[in-house]
């Protein structure tokens, strides 16, 4: 068994920045009900034209130029996104094109908010089992081509970014990824979702004057399951790899809402200082919220080598996860 080392991070937000105070002007809503209810005061929107392969190209050029390695030394990319530029060619196969990772396998991976643990967890199998030996890990997302516009429980949560890891084999003691888990249940599917542009409907002119093919959500049982599989999550991964909360120096959770980050962070008592927060720039980019929060917290000294961090989401599918990381 081999160990994993992060060797590069990076993060990309699209610069138009859509503010409470834009969104008064589209829906029914007050800076002070979003502020309140969600903590979020900006989002970070792409142009049109602007794909989430695009903004992804971005923050692995950055992960990829810390890591010291060149295009061709990755042997796996993992894009993790619900806003792929297309259901087929992957986004990742798009992004390989474009940064001339010629010696890459590439593919997408679908589980929402989570979707960068899952992927984490994907690559920490891959190199350790010897699979691979340079994994460039992305979270991607360009959620405001999937939002209601018309819809205000919905379209003042969300935003756009990427985010983006390089992992590579070093040895099983200097290994900084000390723990994974991850779960799902999909019962709850029918809570969190974009119904139509897929198999099982397709899109038609029905379905489109229905915005069937753009998010719906009930928010409040989204919530209450947020809490609950985010703090179970925290505290599994935590046991795994035999730590506890008062070692962490940095607690990285979902952006999704402020509440349900101070729900979990009481419980788990851990003091504000000690919990990341960037919701209030740019609301919940679904995959890419963590990385961009783990890129954020590292560039800006929140965190430094050795430090003991964990990451955990919740998202649609419902899916959670966490990771213990010992940077
Ligand atoms: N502005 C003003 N009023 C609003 C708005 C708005 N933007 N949105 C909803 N309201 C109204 C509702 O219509 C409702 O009015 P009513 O009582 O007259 O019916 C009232 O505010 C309360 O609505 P609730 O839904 O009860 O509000 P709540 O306090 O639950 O907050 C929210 C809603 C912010 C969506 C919250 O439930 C939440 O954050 N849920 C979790 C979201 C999440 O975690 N997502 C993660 C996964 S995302 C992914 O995987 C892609």
């Amino acid at each position: 068994m081999y160990g994993v080392s992060i060797t590069g991070t990076g993060s990309y937000l699209p610069p138009k920045i859509l503010t409470n105070r834009d969104l008064e002007k589209m829906v029914d809503t007050t800076d002070e009900w979003i502020t309140t209810r969600t903590g979020i005061k900006e989002r970070r929107i792409a142009e049109d034209g602007v794909s989430s392969s695009d903004l992804a190209i971005e923050a692995s050029r950055i992960a990829i130029k810390e890591a010291g390695i060149l295009p061709k030394d990755i042997d796996v990319i993992i894009t993790a996104t619900v806003t792929p530029d297309h259901s087929f060619p992957s986004t990742a196969a798009n992004i390989q094109k474009e940064i001339k990772a010629v010696n890459a396998a590439c593919f997408d991976l679908s589980a929402a908010c989570s979707g960068f643990i899952y992927g984490l967890f994907c690559a920490k199998s891959f190199i350790e089992s010897g699979n691979a030996k340079t994994v460039l890990l992305i979270g991607t997302e360009t959620m405001s081509k999937i939002t209601n516009w018309k819809d205000r429980n919905t379209c003042v949560l969300f935003g756009d970014g990427a985010g983006a890891m390089v992992l590579t084999r070093t040895k099983k003691e200097d290994t900084n990824i000390l723990s994974v888990y991850i779960g799902c249940d999909g019962n709850y599917g029918h809570l969190l979702k974009v119904e139509a542009g897929g198999s099982k409907l397709p899109v038609t002119k029905e379905v489109l004057d229905q915005n069937l093919h753009l998010i719906q959500m009930c928010g409040k049982e989204v919530f209450k399951s947020a809490v609950n599989k985010m703090l179970d999550a925290s505290r599994k991964a935590l046991e795994m790899c035999n730590k506890k909360c008062s070692d962490l120096a940095l607690f990285i959770p979902h952006q999704a809402n402020i509440r349900i980050i101070e729900a979990i962070a009481e419980r788990l008592d851990l003091p504000r200082e000690r919990v990341f927060i960037n919701l209030d720039k740019y609301g919940n980019i679904s995959a890419a919220t963590t990385i961009i929060a783990l890129d954020e917290s590292r560039k800006s000294g929140m965190v430094k080598s050795g430090d003991l961090v964990e990451l955990v989401a919740f998202g649609a599918g419902f899916t959670w996860g966490a990771a213990v990381l010992q940077l």
